[in-house]
C-alpha cells in the first residue's frame, strides 16, 4: 500500500481575476505503482482475475448477477443507456486505477469494446456505458477541505473522481464553506465538472470549472500525474473545464475546487400557474431576467404538463393540463426572497415556498427526475427573452406532449425549462472564450428539454421533437443582438453542432489534445471526437460535420 502526502505547495495569489485565472495551486500526487501481470491469457476470465489480484485490498470487481454489479447499472439514469457489461471494476485508490490504466493500456486488444469510465452515470449521451469492463469510480469519493491559505483566498476542497454531489454537500455540511456542484444529488461530479458545471450559485460564482484549480489524472500509461493552469499539462486542465469527457484521455481520481461560502439558509418557491394565464406571466418572467440585480435570486421558468392546483400529486392523466411554474431559489432570507419575487404570487394557482440548508435542500429536485425512465436531458442557450420566445417553445412543447399522449406514452415529468443565469456570471466567469474549454465569457439562460418514454420505438420521435425546439432556438437566437453564446455541453444532443458548443477553434484544440494523450483512441465510449485514431477505427460520432 502506498501512502499518500497531501502536500500542498500554496503559491502567491493574484487577486481581481475572473476564475481560477492568476490563482495557482500545486498538489502532489502519489507516485505511480508499477503493476505486472500473467500475460499468457486465454480468456478475458482469466484477465479479469489477475487484474483483480493486482489490485489493492479494499477494490472490488464483480460480475453478473452479483448485487454490487446490480447496483452500478441501476445508477444509469437514462434506462434506454443500460448495459450490462461483462465484469465492472471499483478502484479504491488513484493507484488501483493506474494499474488498470496499465492492464488495459496493454490487453485492451482482448474486448471489442472499450472500458468505459463511470461516475453518477448520468450523462444522456453516454460514456459510462460499454459491453466490456466498466470502471466505476464510486469508491473514490472522498472530501477533504484545506482550509484557506489567507483571508483573501477560499478554502480548496478536494473531491474524490466517482464522487456524487450529495455525498459532498453531507461533507462540507456544517463547515461554513459550500462548493459548486450539481444539484441533483445522485450526479456524479465526474461528468459535471468535465462538462462545465451548472450549480445552485452559479449565477454568483460562475460555472463548477471556473473554480477548478487542478486535476488529479491517471493517464492511459498509468502515470498519475496533477494538471493546473500553468504547469507541464496545462492542456489537460484546459480540456478538463467543460470538454473533458468529448477529450476523454484518463481518469481524473481527484478534482481540486473552490469552495464558496456556505448562504446558510436557502429558499425555495415554486409559483404555480394554469396556461390561461401566460399574457400575465410572460411579462413577469421577462421582467426578472432583463431587470434582476440580486446575485442571490436564482430561478427558471418551467413548462409542465400536471395539475396546477396540486402540482406534486401524481394526477391521472385525465385530469393534467398545461401549467406554467416559477421555480424560484433564493440563496438568503425569506425577506429577500420576498423582494426579488413579489410580483409573482398574484396570479397563481398555487404557492409554496419553503427554508432549507444546502445539506437538505438536495433532495428537492430529484423528484422531477425519476429513475427508470428513457429519458434525455438536452439543450441550447439564449441571451434574450420576450413573450415570442415563450409563446413559441410552449407550442412546440405542447406539440410534444401531445404527440406522446398520442402515442400511448405517460408523459409523466416531461418538461422543458429554461434557467436563469446572472449576467456576466457576476464577474466571476472565464475572462475570454479561450480560456476554457467550454467557450463561456457571455453569459446566457440555458435551456433543458427533459422528455420520457417508455416504448422504444417512440425514442426517434422525441429526438425528432427536441431537434424542432433546437431549431428554433438556434434561429431566435440568430435573431438578437448578442456576442456569440455556446451551448451547455452537458446538455449536448448527438445532433449538436460542436461549433454551437465549444465553437469551431476550441473543439479543434480538444482533438489535438486527445490526439496527444490517446493516440490510438482507447477511450473510446460515449462522444468520441474526430482524431486520427478514432476516425480510422471507425469511432467517431461527433464532429465538425454534425
Ligand atoms: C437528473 C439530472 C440532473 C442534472 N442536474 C444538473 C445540474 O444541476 N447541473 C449541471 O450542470 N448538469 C446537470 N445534469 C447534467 C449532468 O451534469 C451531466 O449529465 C453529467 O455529464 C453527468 O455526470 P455523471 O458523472 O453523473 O455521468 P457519467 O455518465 O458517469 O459521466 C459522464 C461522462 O464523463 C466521464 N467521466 C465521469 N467522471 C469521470 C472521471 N472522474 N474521469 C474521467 N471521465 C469521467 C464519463 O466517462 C462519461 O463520458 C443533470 C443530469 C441529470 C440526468
Ligand atoms: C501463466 O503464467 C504464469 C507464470 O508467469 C503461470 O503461473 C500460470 O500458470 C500461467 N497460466 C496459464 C493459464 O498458462
Ligand atoms: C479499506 O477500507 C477500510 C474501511 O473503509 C479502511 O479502514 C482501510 O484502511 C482500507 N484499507 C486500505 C488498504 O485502503
Ligand atoms: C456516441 O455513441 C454513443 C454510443 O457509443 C452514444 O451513446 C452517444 O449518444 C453518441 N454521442 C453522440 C454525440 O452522438
Ligand atoms: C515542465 O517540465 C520541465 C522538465 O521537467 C521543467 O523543467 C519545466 O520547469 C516544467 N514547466 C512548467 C511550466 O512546469
Ligand atoms: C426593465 O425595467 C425597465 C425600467 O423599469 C422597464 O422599462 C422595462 O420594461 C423592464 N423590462 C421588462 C422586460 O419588463
Ligand atoms: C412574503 O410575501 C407573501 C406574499 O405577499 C406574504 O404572504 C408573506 O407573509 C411574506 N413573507 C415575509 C416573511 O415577509
Ligand atoms: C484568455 O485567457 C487566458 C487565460 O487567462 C489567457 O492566457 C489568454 O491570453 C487570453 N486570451 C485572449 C485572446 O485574451
Ligand atoms: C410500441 O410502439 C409500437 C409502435 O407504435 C407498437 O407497435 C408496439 O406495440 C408498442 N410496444 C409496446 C410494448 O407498447
Ligand atoms: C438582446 O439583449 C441585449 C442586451 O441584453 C440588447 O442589447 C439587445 O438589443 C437585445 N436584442 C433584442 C432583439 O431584443
Ligand atoms: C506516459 O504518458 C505520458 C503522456 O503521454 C508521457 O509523458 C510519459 O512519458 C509516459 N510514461 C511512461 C512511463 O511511458
Amino acid at each position: 500500500m502506498r501512502f499518500f502526502v497531501p502536500l500542498a505547495f500554496w503559491a502567491a495569489t493574484v487577486s481581481a481575476t475572473a476564475g481560477f485565472e492568476g490563482r495557482r495551486y500545486d498538489f502532489a500526487v502519489p507516485s505511480t505503482p508499477v503493476a505486472t501481470f500473467n500475460d499468457n491469457f486465454t480468456s478475458t476470465t482469466e484477465a479479469i482475475a489477475s487484474l483483480k489480484a493486482a489490485l489493492s485490498a479494499n477494490a472490488s470487481v464483480a460480475a453478473p448477477l452479483s448485487l454490487q454489479y446490480g447496483s452500478t447499472v441501476a445508477r444509469v439514469w437514462p434506462k434506454q443507456l443500460e448495459t450490462w457489461p461483462e465484469a465492472i471494476v471499483y478502484p479504491s485508490t488513484p493507484e488501483d486505477v493506474s494499474i488498470i490504466m496499465q492492464f488495459y493500456s496493454k490487453y485492451h486488444g482482448l474486448w471489442d469494446e472499450a472500458f468505459a469510465i463511470m461516475c453518477g452515470g448520468h450523462f444522456s449521451s453516454g460514456g459510462a456505458q460499454t459491453k466490456s469492463l466498466i470502471i466505476d469510480l464510486q469508491f473514490l469519493n472522498a472530501v477533504i477541505l484545506n482550509d484557506p491559505v489567507d483571508a483573501s483566498e477560499r478554502a480548496i476542497v478536494k473531491i474524490g473522481g466517482g464522487t456524487k454531489s450529495g455525498h459532498v454537500y453531507d461533507e462540507l455540511d456544517g463547515t461554513g464553506w459550500a462548493f459548486l456542484g450539481a444539484r441533483s444529488t445522485t450526479i456524479g461530479t465526474g461528468g459535471f465538472t468535465l462538462g462545465g458545471g451548472i450549480a445552485y450559485q452559479t449565477g454568483r460564482y460562475g460555472i463548477g470549472a471556473d473554480n477548478l484549480v487542478g486535476v488529479e489524472m491517471v493517464l492511459l500509461n498509468g502515470t498519475i500525474i496533477y494538471a493546473n493552469p500553468y504547469n507541464n499539462y496545462s492542456d489537460i486542465f484546459w480540456a478538463c473545464t467543460g470538454g473533458g469527457w468529448a477529450a476523454t484521455i484518463g481518469v481524473v481520481t481527484n478534482f481540486y475546487s473552490q469552495a464558496y461560502p456556505d448562504p446558510g439558509e436557502v429558499q425555495v418557491g415554486a409559483f404555480v400557474y394554469s396556461e390561461s394565464k401566460k399574457d400575465a406571466v410572460f411579462p413577469l418572467v421577462n421582467n426578472f431576467f432583463e431587470n434582476n440585480t440580486d446575485v442571490n435570486a436564482f430561478p427558471a421558468f418551467v413548462y409542465y404538463f400536471k395539475d396546477p392546483d396540486y402540482p406534486s400529486a401524481v394526477a391521472p392523466i385525465t385530469e393534467r393540463e398545461f401549467v406554467l411554474q416559477f421555480n424560484a431559489m433564493y440563496f438568503g432570507s425569506i425577506e429577500g426572497f420576498n423582494t426579488s419575487y413579489a410580483a409573482f404570487y398574484e396570479n397563481a394557482n398555487s404557492v409554496s415556498v419553503t427554508s432549507y440548508s444546502l445539506k437538505n435542500l438536495k433532495e428537492f429536485l430529484s423528484s422531477n427526475y425519476p429513475y427508470g425512465q428513457s429519458t434525455i436531458f438536452r439543450g441550447k442557450s439564449h441571451t434574450n427573452v420576450s413573450n415570442d420566445l415563450w409563446e413559441n417553445t410552449l407550442s412546440i412543447y405542447k406539440e410534444t406532449i401531445q404527440g406522446l399522449l398520442a402515442r400511448g406514452e405517460d408523459p409523466a415529468n416531461s418538461l422543458w425549462v429554461s434557467e436563469y443565469m446572472y449576467p456576466n456570471w457576476n464577474g466571476a466567469g472565464a475572462s475570454n472564450d479561450s480560456a476554457t474549454a467550454w467557450p463561456h465569457s457571455t453569459s446566457a439562460h440555458i435551456t433543458l428539454s427533459s422528455l420520457m418514454w417508455s416504448n422504444q420505438s417512440n425514442a426517434n420521435y422525441v429526438d425528432e421533437r427536441d431537434e424542432v425546439m433546437m431549431d428554433y432556438l438556434r434561429e431566435y437566437q440568430a435573431g438578437v443582438d448578442s456576442a456569440p453564446i455556446y451551448d451547455y455541453p452537458n446538455y449536448l444532443a448527438p445532433y449538436s453542432k460542436p461549433s454551437e458548443v465549444w465553437g469551431t477553434d476550441n473543439f479543434n484544440r480538444l482533438v489535438e489534445i486527445k490526439e496527444k494523450y490517446d493516440p490510438e483512441c482507447l477511450i473510446s465510449r460515449g462522444v468520441v471526437i474526430p482524431t486520427t485514431a478514432c476516425q480510422s477505427k471507425g469511432l467517431v460520432n461527433y464532429s465538425l460535420d454534425n
